[in-house]
């Protein structure tokens, strides 16, 4: 530290400071040099502050002289309110100036390869590389700054409501979240393998098993898949488990989490109880498990309505398993060009339907390359159905495999919604999505896979389903989706051991395997298990969500990059062949 103390934040000056002597440090903003005065916009974590310096301050004066932007400097001087023509109402701290009477140079820096300011216009692997410039952006350091107060308003809430924070290994063994492992081999046990956690979902069941009752985690998580806007290789998960509760009791408490963190970060109102919607329903309608509910235009399903006609697209789809579904498009037929109509039909082959089929309500009649297969009592049904009135534009998409039919036909709905500009930016919709299928039929593995992990409970009525029709099982598992991205999941556990096994049978499992994978948790479960549930929230991306940020690289401070390489330490990178040699380990070349 240099000659003075800081005994103000730059920031934080007010005209009710008149007067006062005060000390600041910080950052070079910007100097100017307005005759014969020199002006320093000096910044740190909490604003900008105008110091000036004058001639009369000889020494101080000609070290001003010397400074440049991100030179780091302390300035002992005295506020003074600015004269009138040089106030700036636009920032908070534009009616005072400091008169700059001593001033120290505490470090020099070289010029910055882009200005630290907001809306600067640089390429992401540039701030990447340089991030501990990016950070010093007020943009950045807001969203880091309300990223430790989300984390300080969950520990508070789950603190007040008995959750103990238990830490859980990082080298640890593989877990059953089913994305692909990091692995960190043993220098002690050579050709043995750590694996990083990609949940720590094994060790708070066993937490269960060992009495802590209600625990929670700020944990870190890896998992080496493909990367997107809202994921990163190694991401930060609120991970939660409680015993003795049900679906009821994880979402009760939940929902209060929720509401007690948004307001005391945002200050912004949550309602509580939040809707709730099967997955199911969340397919039929949206064609989404995550769905986002911020607009309409639900799907409406007219299979029955189309079973029998001579448009063979429609009754054959029906007639073999599949299924027709429509979306209305208010006013579409004003908005869209017949050109555009056909742009539409491409959007929907990109997101995997067969074909769009279309009906115009115009002013003038139906204009529509289908009608001509319908009866006129069959096409009023149809448009009765979707609700369709002068202007609109009603789209289908029929398939054979229902599934296509939901999933193109709901990309489409998300796509209109954007290019529409349907989507209130406004809106913090929170939606639970429960009763997922326990279980999905993975084609390449020829076998049932879980689709949340094996430990899922099935929903109590439908485990007489698991030996006749598997696909059919539901399982109390929920997710809690925020505005069209999943925002966590989880569900309750099987706590019965006769229950798991028969599960592990359901996924092809033998014992050996079961047993190889997780033998510890199994073992644990035989010394009294209560029933017990939890779930993990992708903190990053409630943080992304809440700040309105495009990217989830913007709440975390040292993100990776979409090839999950980090810029600024240059990691991964190769090591030295004398590590290799103590890890017992040769590379292919
Ligand atoms: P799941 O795998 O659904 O559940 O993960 C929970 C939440 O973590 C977030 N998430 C990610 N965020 C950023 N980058 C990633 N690569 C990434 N992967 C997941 C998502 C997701 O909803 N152990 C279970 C939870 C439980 O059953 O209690 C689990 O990990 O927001
Ligand atoms: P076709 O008889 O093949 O010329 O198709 C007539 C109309 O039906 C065109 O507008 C196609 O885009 C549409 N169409 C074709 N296949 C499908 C499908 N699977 N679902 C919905 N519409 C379709």
């Amino acid at each position: 530290m240099g000659k003075f103390k800081r005994n103000f934040y730059c920031g934080d000056l007010r005209p009710e400071h008149e007067g006062k002597e005060v000390c600041l440090t910080g950052w070079v903003q910007t100097r100017r040099d307005l005759g014969g005065l020199i002006f320093v916009d000096l910044r740190d974590r909490s604003g900008i502050v105008q110091v000036v310096f004058n001639p009369d301050q000889k020494e101080a004066f000609e070290t001003a002289d010397k400074i440049r932007s991100e030179y780091v400097i302390a300035v002992k001087g005295k506020v003074c309110m600015r004269p009138k023509e040089n106030v700036n109402s636009k920032i908070s701290t534009g009616y005072i100036e400091v008169i700059g009477k001593e001033l120290e140079i505490l470090s020099i820096a070289k010029t910055p390869p882009f200005a630290i300011e907001d809306n600067v216009k640089v390429d992401e692997s540039v701030r990447l590389k340089y991030r501990y410039l990016d950070l010093r952006r007020p943009k950045m350091q807001h969203n880091m700054i309300f990223r430790s107060k989300v984390n300080k308003a969950i520990r508070d809430f789950l603190d007040e409501n008995g959750f103990i924070e238990i830490e859980t290994p990082i080298l640890t063994k593989s877990t059953p979240e089913g994305a692909r492992d990091y692995l960190v081999p043993s220098r002690l046990n050579p050709g043995e393998f750590y694996a990083l956690p990609q949940s720590p979902q094994l060790f708070k069941q066993i937490l269960m098993v060992a009495g802590m009752e209600r625990y929670y985690q700020i944990a870190r998580c890896f998992r080496d898949e493909d990367l997107r806007a809202d994921r990163q290789p190694e991401f930060t998960q609120l991970d939660m488990e409680m015993s003795f509760v049900d679906v009821e009791d994880v979402i009760a408490i939940n929902e209060k989490l929720i509401k007690y963190v948004v307001e005391k970060v945002t200050g912004r109102q949550v309602e509580i109880p939040f809707p709730r919607m099967t997955y199911k329903e969340a397919m039929e309608k949206y064609g989404s498990d995550k769905p986002d509910t911020r607009f309409g235009m639900e799907m409406v399903d007219i299979s029955d309505l189309v079973e029998n006609v001579d448009f063979k697209v429609f009754s054959q789809a029906v007639k073999g398993g599949g299924c027709v579904k429509g979306l209305t498009i208010k006013k579409g037929g004003e908005i869209f060009s017949r050109r555009q109509i056909d742009e539409l039909g491409e959007k929907a082959s990109e997101f995997g339907a067969k074909g769009l089929a279309w009906i115009n309500i115009t002013s003038e009649g139906i204009k529509s390359p289908i009608a001509k297969f319908f009866d006129e009592a069959t096409l009023k049904q149809i448009i009765d159905k979707l609700q369709g009135e002068t202007g609109d534009l009603l789209v289908f998409v029929a398939d054979t495999n229902s599934e296509l039919v939901m999933t193109s036909l709901g990309s489409l709905r998300l796509y209109l919604g954007k290019t529409l500009n349907l989507i209130d930016k406004n809106k913090l919709n929170f939606l639970w999505v429960t009763e997922f299928p326990l279980l999905e039929y993975s084609e390449e593995e020829k076998r049932f896979v879980a689709k949340h992990h094996p430990f899922t409970s099935p929903m109590d009525e439908d485990i007489p389903l698991l030996d006749e029709n598997p696909a059919q099982v539901r399982s109390k598992a929920y997710d809690i989706i925020l505005n069209g991205t999943e925002l966590g999941g989880g569900s309750i556990r099987i706590h019965d051991a006769a229950l798991q096994e028969k599960m592990f049978k359901v996924l092809g499992f033998s014992e050996e395997r079961a047993r190889r994978n997780f033998g510890f948790l199994l073992q644990a479960f035989e010394y009294g298990t209560p029933p017990h549930g939890g779930i993990a929230y992708g903190l990053d991306r409630m943080i992304m969500l809440l700040l309105g940020l495009d990217s989830i690289r913007d709440c975390i401070a040292f993100p990776k990059t979409q090839n999950a390489s980090c810029l600024m330490t240059e990691a991964p990178s190769e090591v030295d062949i004398k590590q290799l040699n103590e890890l017992h380990i040769q590379v292919k070349k």
